[in-house]
């Protein structure tokens, strides 16, 4: 049995659900429990408060977590990260009222600045050669400088909405986060290979992720054209059509060069052209 630590209430929680349920692995969830049993893989997951999982994981507590790299990066623990995960991207941001004039970074020298973020800040300040003074608060960071307990703070932003709601602009960026696997360095054997087993659905998930797949037709004088447009996994699939001189086309393309690819097969005589999600691919 592994024990899978996770936010249980924020940003990472429903993303980090969500790929454990893509992962095929199924269980009950409930608002109120602590930790739940997977009814089909060996997997026990624990909802924790996303600043104390690099902690308990480091400690053997839970075996493994999904956690921000704010969070982790913060504690120190960056040594625990197995991959980073693409999900919950975030920014840890220095953010003042929006009618303060701001020019520079220097404009926060002698400033009093609040942050769950202290290291992080701190490392950064240093760099740019500011000194300010550091408030650490473990929440609601937002509303410092309207209660007057500091000038600036220094925050995780995500849409940005709490910043605006709070009457606050972002001004310097200094980390940019998203959520990472994390693992015990000191796991059985038993507990590696069921990590292993994980991590080969999490990247069968995530590869079919950014692709789609896409079945067209085609008269069969374009075929050669249209092949050379579209890469796939090994080379695609043409099958003939009933009407003579057509053929149908399957393979698989990347979300990001999709629009592009649509374009140029179309041009070169795609008809009928289907794109299709994929929910697993395995090579
Ligand atoms: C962060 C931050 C803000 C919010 C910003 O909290 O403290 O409250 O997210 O998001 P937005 O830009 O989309 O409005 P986080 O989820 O890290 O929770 P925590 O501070 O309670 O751990
Ligand atoms: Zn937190």
């Amino acid at each position: 049995m592994l024990r899978l630590a996770i936010q249980k209430s924020g940003r990472l929680s429903e993303d980090s659900l969500n790929l454990i349920r893509e992962c095929g692995i199924s269980f009950v969830s409930s608002s109120l429990k602590l930790k739940t049993e997977s009814t089909n893989f060996p997997l026990e997951i624990l909802y924790l408060r996303d600043d104390d999982i690099p902690g308990y994981v480091a400690d053997g507590v839970a075996d493994i977590g999904i956690v921000g790299e704010n969070v982790l990066v913060e504690e120190g623990k960056q040594s625990l990260t197995v991959e980073k995960l693409g999900f919950s991207k975030c920014r840890l941001s220095l953010a003042v009222p929006k009618t303060m004039e701001y020019n520079s970074i220097q404009d926060l020298n002698g400033k009093n600045i609040a942050t769950s973020y202290p290291n992080l800040l701190k490392a950064y300040l240093q760099e740019q050669g500011v000194e300010a003074d550091i408030h650490t608060i473990s929440g609601s960071v937002e509303i410092a400088p309207s209660i007057g307990l500091a000038e600036a703070i220094c925050d995780i932003v995500s849409s940005g909405s709490t910043l605006i709601s709070n009457g606050l602009k972002e001004v310097e960026r200094v980390f940019k986060s998203e959520a990472a696997l994390i693992a015990n360095e000191e796991l059985s054997e038993e507990k590696r290979e069921i990590l292993e087993k994980l991590l080969f659905r999490i990247h069968a998930v995530q590869r079919a992720r950014k692709k789609k797949y896409i079945l067209l037709n085609a008269p069969n004088e374009s075929l050669d054209e249209i092949r050379s447009l579209l890469p796939s996994i090994k080379s695609p699939t043409i099958l003939p059509l009933a009407e003579d001189g057509w053929s149908s086309l399957h393979s698989v393309v990347n979300e990001d060069d999709f629009w592009e690819i649509i374009e140029k097969i179309k041009a070169a005589g795609a008809q009928g052209i289907l794109v299709i999600p994929i929910e697993k691919m395995i090579i």
